[in-house]
């Protein structure tokens, strides 16, 4: 798996398309949802755990701002989605840890998307966003 990227893959403007605005919407519900976490989490430890997690998603939500801009391309319109929303209800009505699992199983997913999103990507700094997260796991 190549996840390095090389100056010959040099491209002046990231190549920006619809998977992106899917993207940028992902971080923005992972920052609300942890958020959402961190305010009904009775453990504290946990809770503090989830606000970190959410500054970490609102890091990768400004990434993609970035890029965003410098392809020209306008951000989406955004609504924390119908799915969240649920994750959260489950959280305020189970407790956190019930939407643990299903959270580890979209992290996965986002995973898997942004490495082939940096395997395709062509520019350094979509690279970058993209792979950084999935490094960061290894
Ligand atoms: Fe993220």
């Amino acid at each position: 798996m190549l996840l390095q990227y090389t100056e010959a893959m040099t491209t002046e403007r990231p190549e920006a398309n619809e998977s992106w605005d899917r993207h940028y919407a992902d971080e923005r519900d992972a920052a609300w949802l942890y958020r959402e976490l961190a305010r009904v989490d009775t453990n504290a430890e946990r809770g503090a755990l989830f606000g970190r997690l959410a500054v970490v998603e609102d890091h990768h939500t400004a990434r993609w701002e970035e890029l965003f801009r410098d392809a020209g391309r306008p951000l989406p319109a955004y609504r924390v989605s119908w799915r969240t929303r649920m994750l959260a209800w489950i959280a305020r009505t189970f407790g956190p840890a019930s939407v643990l699992p299903l959270i580890l199983a979209e992290e996965g997913r986002e995973v898997q998307a942004y490495l082939g999103l940096a395997r395709h990507s062509t520019h350094q700094q979509t690279h970058k966003a993209a792979a950084e997260p999935c490094l960061r796991l290894q």
